[in-house]
């Protein structure tokens, strides 16, 4: 993991927790390029959140954040769940490009504004956002 954390931000390393999540790491020729952390509990829908995407700048536009997204609903179908979560930006929108692309669907809740002081691995961040769930039934 240290490799990939010298390459990638894994800005939740620190929720990671072998029973409660699952972190995926697409690598090119032995160089990590993305993460996605797969949360099984305590997630906003009660279904299973892919969360923390993140694809190096280089490695964009290749299928880097498909795969992840794939990978990650063959994890989930594996252990039993029939839907797949996440919450995206609304002024993202590579990736609501993505997830609509992927076949996600808007969860039907309020989207929720995020703003003030976040802390990710020790150190703050200063977000203003507003996230809108999404939601993939699995087959
Ligand atoms: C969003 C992000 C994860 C996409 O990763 P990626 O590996 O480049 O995406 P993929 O190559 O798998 O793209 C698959 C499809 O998604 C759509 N897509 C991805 N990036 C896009 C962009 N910048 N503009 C428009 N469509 C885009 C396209 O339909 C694309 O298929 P195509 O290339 O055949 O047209 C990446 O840009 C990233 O890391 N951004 C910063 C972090 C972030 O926003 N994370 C998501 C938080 S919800």
């Amino acid at each position: 993991m240290a490799l990939v954390d010298d390459a990638l931000p894994l800005n939740r390393l620190d929720q990671w927790r072998r029973e409660r999540s699952t972190f995926l790491i697409a690598w090119d020729e032995g160089r990590p390029v993305g993460h996605a952390h797969l949360a099984w509990v305590g997630t906003k829908l009660g279904e299973p959140e892919i969360q923390d995407v993140y694809v190096a700048e280089d490695a964009r536009r290749r299928g880097v954040a498909r795969a992840l997204t794939h990978a990650a609903e063959t994890e989930a179908l594996a252990r039993g769940h029939g839907r797949l979560s996440l919450s995206v930006g609304t002024g993202n929108f590579a990736a609501q490009a993505l997830y609509d692309r992927l076949g996600f669907e808007d969860a039907g809740l309020e989207p929720e504004r995020v703003h003030g002081t976040i802390i990710l691995r020790g150190e703050p961040f200063e977000v203003d956002d507003t996230l809108v769930y999404l939601v993939k039934r699995l087959s």
